[in-house]
């Protein structure tokens, strides 16, 4: 029986352009699906762009158009953009559209009827000129810790210190410049405090919808049994705002995080209308179709409680699993606009036109875990000559123009102790079983394995040298035959990631599409294939300069992020409160070192530590167990330098003597992240 499997990925901002820190999730989708439909699942794939809120509303107005006129465009833009990627959905929307409305007017209602809507009234800066309240993102002032000017109403980018729009110093709104004024409003709440949900949600959580760095999150947020730790949620937004009226509440609109879920319900009611598939199929509860959505791991926090909270209290399905994801580094540093590694979509597009080139090199890097992948542009030069074009287009280049040549394009017989062979040295069920656990990587190697002993076999046979010798004709004809059925089998296990490819590759070798059952069964005597038209060319690594140039050109003078703007709709109000006051000789006795990591390795037995060595300048390294093992793989950390608490007392841990501590940063949000100090500092230096 095929499986009913509906797909999504996050909805996209529709403020901000696609940039290949996007494609990490849509091209990991993408795969998955089309391996789902080549195994005969009736799978969809459904997306839209994320199109309500504040700064939508003001960029349009900045821009002189109407916030549909800015969204319309820019829908174009990511549409076209996930094209050029061979991001094929079933169905891209927006939610701005009818069936979302009626989904999250029709879900609040019985929210409300449930008892789980709430009215409170709440104080917040509003902006007298501009007649709008104003999210954090949108006051500015002076840092009441550093007194550094212009920093934002959550946080400041000078000293880092976290606090509340309230605590500024001379606050202005961003918008006007005008000086906001503190005011009362009614907000509408979802009771996500209510018994019921919490109940709902620490047994949700438990379920094996997520995975297990997940949902240890998720226990975190939800606290012990009876502890109560979810508060309400604030889901109501003041006019002016681009969004969704609530019913029954003139002036109230929906936070733009309410419905940007809702849109996979609106973008899959889009495309039954169309198909005339049965949405109540996959969305009623007791739905036995499997639902599943790809997201980055900074929005876990909407997914895996508000998400599956709401459906469940609304009568919906719940997903059935959730697929998290880390982020892009690139060279292993965060994207940057200044070092013109920060790649739009599109400007990938326009240097380097061969857009398969990173889906292959993304998927050699993606695992299935919630682990952040860094795309280094020399080894992406590197893994696409040598394999893709190395190991895989060579068997077809190498063996193709002999059977035009000198067999009239028609195939011979196959070596049967060959075929033999290979069959042996591999396993297809291995693939697909990679493939349906996301962990491509895996899967790229066991395809590249094989690419290595079909080039052995051409290696050893050298039809090269058969052509120009006598008699050997129909063995020259028997390898060249065998070695095309080897690239047409290496082209259905690749199909999911190199879909055009794949194509190409069907047209090249004259043959239907490719389909997994059809593995192995070699192509027949007789049958004719077209000439050998070059499939892909090297990737040249000028092409990837002219790029990253062009980048930093284009983006020097811009500095709002994509993380940024995320930021901006994330009003959480999950910072946690600043400590009390301390002086600076309490400060002083702190002794703060900078440290190399020397060594990190798992110590057996324990979920959250990794063993640390660390170099502070003394004659004797530091052993420091450090709860990190969520975040960092211990590889990748040797060698860095950190920051560590070198006076603290020692502490006798099961593992043994913990000599100290090192400092990380962690939020609301899962991810975890030790400090660097800038380049140059030396260890031992000292902190202050
Ligand atoms: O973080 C973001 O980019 C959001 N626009 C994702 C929304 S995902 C889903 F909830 F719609
Ligand atoms: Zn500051």
């Amino acid at each position: 029986m095929p499986r009913k499997i509906l797909v999504t990925s996050a909805l996209p901002y529709a403020n901000g352009s696609i940039h290949l820190g996007h494609l990490v999730e849509y091209i990991q989708t993408d795969i998955w699906v089309r391996f789902q439909k080549m195994r005969g699942n009736e799978c969809h794939y459904v997306c839209a762009d994320d199109t309500h809120g504040t700064p939508i509303m003001l960029r349009a107005e900045k821009e002189g158009v109407t916030p549909e006129q800015l969204i319309a465009r820019v829908w174009q833009e990511h549409f076209d953009d996930f094209s050029a990627f061979h991001v094929n959905f079933d169905n891209y929307g927006s939610t701005n559209s009818a069936e979302t409305k009626a989904f999250a007017q029709g879900i609040y209602r019985t929210l409300k009827a449930e008892h789980l809507i709430d009215v409170r009234s709440i104080e917040q800066y509003y902006d007298p000129v501009k007649n709008m309240f104003l999210p954090d993102r949108f006051i500015k002032g002076e840092c009441p810790k550093c007194h550094a000017k212009d920093q934002y109403g959550d946080n400041c980018e000078v000293c880092g210190a976290a606090y509340a729009p309230t605590d500024l110093i001379e606050p202005f709104s961003a918008v006007s410049g005008a000086k906001p004024e503190l005011r009362n409003s009614d907000h509408y709440f979802f009771k996500l405090s209510a018994e019921s949900c919490q109940a709902f949600l620490r047994q949700w959580t438990r379920g094996g919808s997520l995975q297990a760095e997940a949902a240890n999150k998720m226990q975190e947020w939800l606290g012990a049994e009876g502890e109560n730790k979810l508060t309400d949620w604030d889901i109501s937004r003041d006019a002016p705002y681009f969004g969704f009226e609530i019913p029954d509440a003139p002036g109230k609109y929906f936070y733009v995080w309410l419905d940007a879920p809702v849109g996979y319900m609106g973008s899959f009611k889009q495309l039954c209308d169309k198909q005339g598939l049965n949405f109540d199929e996959y969305w009623k509860q007791g739905s036995e179709a499997e639902l599943y959505h790809f997201i980055g791991k900074d929005i876990l926090y909407f997914h895996a409680l508000f998400w599956p909270a709401m459906l469940q209290h609304a009568g919906f399905r719940t997903p059935t699993k959730l697929f998290a994801h880390g982020f892009l580094t690139v060279n292993g540093e965060k994207m940057s606009k200044s070092r013109g590694t920060f790649i739009t979509a599109r400007s990938y597009v326009d240097h380097i036109k061969n857009t398969e080139y990173l889906r292959y090199y993304y998927a050699a890097k993606l695992n299935g875990t919630m682990e952040d992948i860094d795309l280094n542009l020399e080894d992406f030069v590197a893994k696409v000559n040598s394999d893709l074009i190395g190991k895989y287009i060579n068997i077809a280049s190498r063996c193709a123009g002999f059977i035009s040549k000198k067999f009239d394009s028609k195939l011979g017989d196959t070596d049967a102790a060959a075929s033999a062979e290979f069959k042996a040295a591999f396993d297809s069920n291995e693939i697909a079983r990679c493939y349906e656990e996301r962990d491509y990587a895996r899967a790229l190697r066991e395809i590249m394995r094989l690419a290595d002993v079909a080039n052995q076999y051409i290696a050893e046979k050298a039809p090269w040298t058969m052509a120009k010798q006598e008699g050997k004709e129909q063995e020259l004809h028997q390898v060249c035959s065998t070695a095309l059925t080897l690239f047409r089998d290496l082209s259905l296990y690749l199909k999911p990631v190199l879909p055009e490819l794949a194509a190409q590759v069907e047209s090249f070798l004259n043959i239907e599409p490719i389909a997994w059952s059809g593995a192995w069964q070699a192509l027949p005597a007789g049958h004719t294939i077209n000439t050998y038209q070059h499939l892909a060319t090297r990737l040249d690594p000028k092409l990837i300069e002219a790029m990253v140039a062009a980048n930093q050109e284009s983006l020097k003078n811009m500095t709002e992020s994509h993380s940024e703007q995320r930021h901006a709709e994330h009003q959480q109000n999950v910072i946690e409160p600043i400590a009390e006051t301390i002086n600076i000789d309490d400060f002083g006795k702190i002794d703060l070192r900078v440290a190399r990591i020397v060594n990190a390795e798992h110590v057996v037995g324990a979920d959250k530590l990794i063993q640390l060595t660390l170099d502070i300048g003394e004659e004797k390294t530091r052993n420091v167990f450090a709860g990190i093992k969520s975040a960092y793989d211990p590889e990748k950390l040797k060698g860095r330098m950190t920051v560590m608490v070198a006076n603290l007392a020692p502490r006798k841990m099961k593992f043994g003597l913990s000599e100290g501590m090192v400092l990380a940063a962690s939020g609301s949000e899962p991810g975890l992240y030790i400090l660097s100090p800038d380049d140059g500092a030396q260890p031992g230096m000292r902190i202050k």
